[in-house]
């Protein structure tokens, strides 16, 4: 067997680089779907239907918690922070190391976003940077299970309590993830959930918004569902505004719903089967010098595992990253870097002012590259790898073990050429 990187016209590892196939539709998706159509069931305006049997699965899984399907994560990321009480002159402390959506949504309260740092093993946001963000303005944290590993919850939790903080999870990469045995989104006051068709649990479009609170529950509603909605759920004093509502159409689309429901279903067989795979990549990849593997720290479970993100370090580092990606590339790998830059870096939280109103400043503090080096260091050095989850998929994760092996008896070849 060859082992001339393919990049030099060497045999590539996985000479078809085939491409994974996410979602998958099942015959009970179908049938779900099918059935709306046939009854023409395409829009509702009540607690009702495929939303409403969505909503009580995950009340069930969310130790009873109080939930609403919206249209998105980015959605249920709004209504967490609207209903909490995320308004002009307060401040939410946020990862910088997130999807944009996990913080964008607080512009639009009037709340100011403050970043925190990232910890090292999991990329997730560091309690110690955000006891370092708390300011007399600060109402609430924001956390991000990332890649589906679940926030420090015990030292988060003190913190919020200390200062009396809420605090939103967003699930969205962790659907089924657990810490210390509670599933998350039930462990804060209040979460969100993303089932955009990448995620474990898909709705083509969709999220969910939970609260713990009943009355932050109501304030969701108002929000996004108004009249026969709100009449249903909001029992308050606020249920004199059913008839408007405040604003905004959250609903979550019934074909939508039926997808999510279909997936919840199965998710607890797919979060079993990916895991499967991935921790077979991770028994491979720790094999080679200088990959840092995802870590599971004691006590938590990823649930869905959304995302692989393997952290270069030693030899592997002297390679510029763009010729790693492009020799791994050239093996058929589908590997690429991470998407999502640490928001900080990003020209929302850089440039001096931000047209994001006509005539008035958008609430926000002004960042450096630099600021969190932690998050800087996790995700430069890291790589996107796919989420393998299915058996016809199990030959693919040795094949990319394969590949990083022959890469690995390259490395100085690929640095000397840069
Ligand atoms: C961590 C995180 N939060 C929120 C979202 C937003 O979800 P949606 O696309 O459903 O609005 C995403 C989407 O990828 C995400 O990854």
């Amino acid at each position: 067997m060859t082992t001339t990187l393919a990049l030099d016209g060497g045999a590539p590892t996985l000479p078809d680089s085939p491409q994974l196939q996410w979602p998958r539709l099942t015959p009970a998706h179908h049938d779900a779907v099918h059935k709306l159509l046939d009854a023409a069931e395409l829009s509702y305006y009540g607690r009702e239907g495929e939303a409403e049997r969505l909503e009580n699965q995950w009340r069930t899984r969310l130790g009873g918690a109080h939930t609403l399907a919206v249209s998105s994560g980015t959605a249920a990321l709004h209504s967490a922070f609207y209903a909490l009480g995320a308004e002009p002159g307060t401040e939410v402390i946020c990862p910088t190391n997130t999807f944009l959506a996990t913080v964008m949504p607080l512009i639009q309260t009037g709340a100011t976003p403050v970043l925190a740092d990232a910890e090292d093993d999991t990329g997730n946001i560091d309690p110690a940077s955000i006891k370092n963000a708390i300011t007399d303005k600060t109402v609430g944290i924001v956390v991000t299970h990332l890649w589906g590993h679940p926030c420090d919850m015990d030292a988060i939790t003190a913190i919020a309590r200390e200062h009396n903080l809420w605090i939103v999870e967003d699930c969205s990469h962790a659907h089924g993830a657990t810490y210390s045995g509670r599933e998350v989104g039930s462990i804060g006051d209040a979460a969100a959930i993303s089932f955009q068709s990448a995620k474990l649990v898909f709705a083509g479009q969709g999220g969910l918004f939970a609260a713990r609170e009943r009355e932050v529950f109501e304030r969701a509603v108002l929000l996004g569902h108004f009249r026969v909605r709100a009449k249903q759920d909001v029992t308050s004093d606020l249920g004199r505004y059913a008839s408007t509502g405040f604003g905004l159409n959250y609903r979550m689309h019934p074909v939508s719903a039926a997808l999510a429901r279909v997936s919840t279903e199965q998710m607890d067989d797919l979060i079993q089967q990916r895991q499967a795979k991935l921790n077979r990549l991770t028994e491979r990849l720790s094999q080679i010098p200088g990959l840092r593997t995802p870590v599971t720290r004691p006590g938590c479970d990823r649930g869905a595992y959304y995302g692989y993100k393997l952290r270069l370090s030693g030899d592997w580092l002297d390679v510029p990253m763009k010729t790693l990606v492009s020799a791994l590339q050239a093996e058929g790998l589908d590997i690429h870097q991470p998407g999502s830059a640490p928001l900080h870096t990003t020209e929302f939280f850089q440039d001096a002012i931000v047209p994001v109103f006509t005539n008035s400043e958008v609430p926000r503090r002004q960042y450096q590259r630099g600021d969190f080096p932690v998050a800087e260091a996790v995700w430069s050095q890291s790589l996107s790898l796919p989420t393998f989850t299915f058996e016809d998929e199990a030959p693919l994760v040795e094949a990319y073990a394969d590949a990083f092996e022959k890469i690995a008896s390259h490395l100085g070849s690929l640095r000397d050429r840069a």
